[in-house]
């Protein structure tokens, strides 16, 4: 089984192609812009005509009786339109056939690629110094649902969770923890206190910064007792980490882990192979790679920092010899950099010298796929009114509590476990499907009544949509995994037909954001489900109906609910049957 939008531009595209004696040609299929283009359109013709010198509505015209003499199941009819766009009407028997086999499978709703990769994707990856903080949230929550999605899809997907566990910090906070060993174990509960305090030492006390500095050489140099200080910094570090991970729902566990740390030994080797291609330049001391493509303001060369004078390596170091390993030794045929839109310049030069230096090769796409900043209401990136970073774990359990009040207002009847668990999904929800549903590339505003609003775009409506759903079947007494199948003999009502046309929709939703990474997409998708479901369910009524009326209706419950769970799954979302 192909998706409704692959088989249309398949059979539509082998048609032109056979009309105009070209090899291959895109149709140029997408979902009707307006109602009345019906469910399709076919915007190639145009462009095409064009390339041809062909007049289009010509083109179009003898395309046209091609695709009716064809008469492909799938298609009730087709209309020329305007200078050459054919709309598409599909066929209500075709779809509920299909509709049907979805109930038989409903996992079939996403469907399995054709050539499944294996695809890296470089997320979260927070620097293991200081805790998890709000900046970390949207890269996390955006590479978890690209990495669901991908997996879905039948990828071998590679989580890789670059965590920053490596370099001059951690030399300060491993003398801290040293020299105060007697609260070291308690600070360290509190990281964020605990590196604050490092730091404020650090700064005040050129001795101890001597020594901070001293004992990242030692720990460079696999010094035991630096190595094992610095092993139980991280692993407390870690267990932080794991634990927003888990609050999140985020699918990154301890195996994900390929800390820069890992790249270490590597690092040397990085910088002979650029040696060897005679890319590294020094430049006042320091060893740097200049590439073309790379100028400043001033037209400037603009370095690739590899060496630092005292030997340190950089950043760009560790991140080429992850493209080499990637590449190399996973053989990813994409590697997804989930990462900030502030750090584009360094993955476009890091992508750049991996090619130049053989680190990468053309069997493997390196994509960053970035995001902008989460602001706050005052426009500012997002702070606490005293101007510090929101730690996560704050920033979620307020979400959670915020949920319980909006809970309890609404439902103050329920049990209050009953409503402390709904406020735990809907609150956590709430967070992550703000994010998900804006267009990662800007930067986003944070804002609470927004996010928790039962009305407009938001997870506490889509969940509402779906436990809605479910209580209906529940009082309807459908057991949704029985035989409830939609008959042939009924005509579908124009609601019930944009409602089955809509969930068949899923698996062509997630094609797209397989392939540009967009998981706003999904979320749009699933706020049209909903709105179409809302539709039918007003028009449609299920009680005092025949049998046939009743067993589509049902039928047409059950697919929806199905997509939406599974669309809301997929962008790491929790559903409830009841709420
Ligand atoms: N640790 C880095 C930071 O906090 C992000 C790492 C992203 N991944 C990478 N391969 N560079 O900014």
């Amino acid at each position: 089984m192909h998706t409704l939008k692959r088989t249309l531009t398949d059979f539509i595209g082998a048609e032109l192609a056979t009309l105009t004696g070209l090899d291959e040609v895109n149709p140029n299929v997408i979902t009707a812009s307006k109602p009345e283009f019906g469910d399709y359109q076919a915007n190639g013709v145009m462009g095409l005509a064009k390339r041809l010198g062909r007049n289009p509505r010509e083109l179009g015209t003898e395309l046209l009786a091609r695709l009716n003499a064809a008469a492909n199941p799938l298609v009730s009819h087709y209309e020329l339109a305007g200078p050459g766009f054919i709309n598409i009407h599909l066929a209500g028997d075709a779809l509920r056939d299909r509709a049907n086999q979805l109930l038989v499978e409903p996992s079939l709703l996403v469907l399995p690629t054709e050539s499944p990769q294996t695809i890296v994707v470089d997320y979260s990856s927070p620097n293991l110094a200081k805790e998890m903080h709000v900046g970390h949230l949207r890269g996390t929550i955006i590479g978890d649902s690209i990495a669901r999605i991908l997996e879905r899809q039948g990828n071998r997907v590679i989580r890789q969770n670059h965590v920053g566990d490596w370099g001059t910090q951690f030399g300060m906070l491993i003398t801290f923890m040293r020299e105060s060993s007697a609260e070291a174990g308690m600070a360290l509960a509190d990281l964020e206190g605990f590196y604050r305090a490092a730091k404020q030492r650090f700064d005040a006390d050129s001795e101890f910064a001597d020594r901070a500095r001293e004992s990242v050489v030692k720990l460079q140099g696999g010094d035991p007792e630096y190595l094992e200080a610095w092993q139980a910094f991280i692993s407390t570090s870690l267990t932080h980490c794991q634990a927003v991970y888990d609050k999140l729902n985020v699918t990154l566990s301890m195996t994900d882990l390929k800390a820069e740390s890992f790249y270490n030994p590597q690092l040397e080797g990085v910088v002979m192979r650029l040696e060897n291609t005679g890319l590294l330049k020094d430049s006042d001391g320091a060893r740097c790679v200049f590439l073309d493509e790379f100028v400043g303001k001033d037209g400037e060369p603009l370095p690739v920092i590899i060496q630092k004078t005292d030997g340190g390596y950089l950043y760009a170091t560790t991140d080429l010899a992850a493209v080499d390993y990637r590449c190399h030794e996973l053989k990813a045929d994409r590697a997804l950099y989930v990462v900030d839109a502030r750090q584009s310049l360094h993955f476009q030069q890091v992508f750049a010298v991996a090619t130049a230096a053989g680190f990468s090769n053309e069997a493997i796409s390196l994509e960053h796929i970035s995001y902008g900043t989460m602001m706050g209401s005052d426009g500012k990136p997002f702070k606490t009114r005293s101007g510090d970073v929101v730690k996560l774990v704050d920033l979620l359990d307020e979400a959670v509590t915020r949920a319980f009040d909006l809970v309890s207002s609404k439902n103050p009847d329920l049990e209050e476990t009953e409503r402390r668990h709904i406020a735990q999904a809907v609150g956590i929800a709430a967070v992550k499907y703000a994010d998900l549903s804006k267009n990662r590339t800007s930067d986003y505003l944070f804002d609470w009544s927004s996010m928790l609003s039962f009305e407009g775009n938001t997870a506490p409506y889509l969940m509402y949509a779906y436990a809605r759903i479910k209580t209906l079947l529940a009082k309807q007494a459908v057991d949704t995994d029985g035989n409830i199948r939609f008959p042939e003999s009924v005509a579908l009502a124009p609601e019930e037909k944009a409602l089955l046309l809509k969930s068949l929709q899923l698996a062509e939703t997630i094609d797209a954001v397989a392939q540009d990474c967009f998981p706003n997409t999904l979320s749009n998708y699933l706020y049209e489900l909903s709105a179409s479901f809302m539709r039918f369910y007003e028009a449609c009524p299920i009680q005092g109906t025949d049998a046939a009326t009743r067993a589509n209706r049902l039928s047409l419950c059950i697919l929806a609910s199905e997509a939406l769970k599974q669309g809301l799954d997929l962008l790491g979302i929790e559903t409830l049957e009841r709420m």
